[in-house]
């Protein structure tokens, strides 16, 4: 079995963000399952439909890269008890034109922290309605992660090893799903 292209999208355009750090962590779990391919999304324009006659270069890049993936894992932080605005910029660059739609069809995992109590629960349900409208399957399950320093070790990986083979499954299960439908695809 080969390795599947994961697109990782991080929902923060901080430059110490920990949600990329546990992004950078959470691929590190399944690194000989992927080809792991971190997406930016902090140089693209705020959305305009009059940039939809020549899309910026920035546009262009971003949408190629989602499409080219086999998965997407969404790791973000919750601004205001919903998805930072960063991240809905780049979901609507993306879902437009309609009949280009790069979200259509892809399967995806969410995820997330913050230091609150309820980590990012909140914004992890705007994502995935948001997600389910704009036509990507979003798999089951919850991954509400509460930041804490010892979240991640030295090294940067998830330093428990409880915490370590949750999220493992989860992100599995993510990978198990798309080989499923690409060889269902392949089939028909
Ligand atoms: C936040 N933060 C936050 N946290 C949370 O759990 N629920 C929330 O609703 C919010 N709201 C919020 C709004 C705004 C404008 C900011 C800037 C921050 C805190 C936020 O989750 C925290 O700063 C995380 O560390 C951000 O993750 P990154 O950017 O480090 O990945």
């Amino acid at each position: 079995m080969g390795k599947l292209k994961l697109a990782v999208i991080v929902g923060s355009n901080r430059a110490e963000s920990i949600n990329r750090k546990l992004a950078e962590a959470l691929v590190d779990l399944v690194a000989d399952r992927v080809e792991p391919a971190f997406i930016r999304i902090d140089d693209l324009p705020l959305y305009n439909p009059d940039l939809e006659s020549k899309r910026p270069a920035e546009v262009e890049r971003f949408v190629k890269e989602v499409a080219a993936s086999d998965a997407l894992l969404l790791v973000t932080p919750e601004h205001n008890r919903s998805i930072p605005a960063v991240l809905k910029n780049a979901l609507d660059w993306g879902s437009k034109p309609a009949e280009k739609n790069v979200w259509r069809g892809k399967v995806a995992a969410i995820t997330g922290t913050s230091p609150g109590a309820i980590g990012t629960a909140v914004g992890q349900q705007h994502l995935r309605q948001i997600l389910g409208v704009l036509g990507s399957l979003v798999i089951g399950g919850e991954a509400y992660i509460s930041f804490q320093p010892d979240l991640l070790d030295a090294q940067g990986r998830i330093a428990k090893e409880d915490s370590r083979e949750f999220l493992k499954a989860y992100i599995d299960r993510l990978l198990d799903l798309t080989w499923q439908l690409k060889g269902a695809a392949k089939a028909a």
